[in-house]
């Protein structure tokens, strides 16, 4: 049995403490069977610390994540929040955590699980067997670049202003991120931005060409502006093996991409720091779904990404393959067996709720390990 890893949970806001409930129940599972112990903490962020604590997330909550080896997180936001103002963002917790972690690659596949080819809006030709990863920049960028503001102007208009902006470094740790990547996959790169356009999208597209023609000759390269990027995901998406891209253009791109697959509420991702001298690097696994108030609180949601997010945690952080495999397996053999929540029903296969979901789940890997 591994020795104790140190994992901070933070459910958030919405469906998050629901989800979450249910990937304990899978961590407890694994504790039962001794296949690994998680020194765990469980802490507030987003809406819920702004109503316990009046901020956020607050400092003792960023120091237990430094201090962890790798952060499980929920989602947060919500409408009861909306009007506090720019400073008081439940989001603030998952940007603040992003930045002072130094959290830089933001990874997120799009896959389509074959009992799911249906759940999609595009035709199954299209999206059948997708397997594409994007590895989206996220402590830089429009983000958090500076100067931004709302000003006043002389002949009294306003004036709203961010700006975008990319060092070497902060192009080419990303990129070394995402050649990595590729060498394990496809060995293929599409790198976006508006080099067309924008001089910081210019100086993005000379950064991974140098990159590439310096480290990694033996992966292909090719570019591609954002805005035909979006087309073409939708248009032939099996093109892509890895994308990367900038903060702005990730975060629209991954939204796209996800619906590829017919639900949000399957796909897990990663966020990644820099490896520190003893290889150990701070990592944050989030679903790319929200913290969806709508459904929050009525036991329908989709536990299953919250679930994929803690298989990607158990292969980056802990190196544990085998066991996220076969979390993974006991996600997809459970959907093949045709239970679905609400946001995946199709005809023909039965729906369950969250918890009814968690269960299917732990019988599964039961049956697995049997
Ligand atoms: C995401 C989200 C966040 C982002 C929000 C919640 C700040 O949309 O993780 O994609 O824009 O990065
Ligand atoms: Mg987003």
């Amino acid at each position: 049995m591994a020795a104790n890893k140190k994992l901070l949970v933070l459910p958030g806001d919405g469906i998050g403490p629901e989800v979450m409930r249910e990937v304990r129940r899978v961590i407890d599972w694994m504790d039962r069977r001794r296949m690994v112990r998680f020194d765990m903490a469980e802490d507030l962020v987003g809406g819920a610390s702004i109503d316990a604590r009046g901020t956020p997330i607050t400092e003792s909550v960023l120091a237990k994540a430094r201090e962890a080896d790798a952060i499980l997180f929920g989602s947060v936001g919500g409408p009861k929040w909306e009007k506090l103002g720019f400073d008081m963002r439940p989001e603030i917790a998952i940007l603040a955590l992003r930045k002072q972690l130094d959290l830089f690659a933001n990874l997120r596949p799009a896959i389509v699980l074959e009992p799911l080819v249906d759940a999609s809006t595009l035709k199954p030709e299209v999206i059948r067997g997708l397997d594409l990863m994007i590895v989206r920049e996220s402590t830089g960028g429009i983000y958090f670049g500076e100067p931004r503001g709302i000003e006043t102007l002389p002949d009294g208009q306003q004036r709203g202003f961010d700006t975008e902006t990319y060092t070497t470094h902060e192009i080419e740790r990303v990129g070394r991120v995402a050649f990595d990547l590729a060498r394990k996959r496809q060995n293929r790169i599409t790198s976006v931005e508006k080099a067309n356009v924008m001089q910081s999208g210019l100086f993005w597209r000379q950064v991974m060409t140098a990159l590439q023609q310096r480290e990694y000759p033996d992966v292909e390269l090719s570019h591609m502006y954002a805005d035909n990027c979006a087309m073409q995901l939708v248009r032939n998406p099996r093109q892509f093996d890895v994308i990367v891209t900038s903060n702005i253009f990730g975060d629209l791109l991954s939204d796209l991409a996800s619906m590829l697959t017919g639900s949000l509420g399957m796909l897990p991702s990663a966020t990644l720091g820099a490896p520190d001298a003893m290889g150990r690097r701070s990592a944050l696994y989030e679903p790319i779904h929200g913290s969806a108030p709508d459904i929050a609180g009525r036991g329908i949601a989709n536990p299953l990404a919250q679930l994929l997010s803690f298989a990607m945690l158990l292969r980056f952080s802990f190196g544990m393959e085998e066991d996220a495999t076969l979390i993974e397996r006991a996600a997809n053999n459970v959907l093949a067996s045709g239970l679905r929540t609400a946001d995946i029903m199709a005809p023909g296969t039965a729906k369950v709720g969250t918890s009814v979901m968690g269960e299917a789940i732990l019988r599964e890997l039961d049956k697995l390990t049997a």
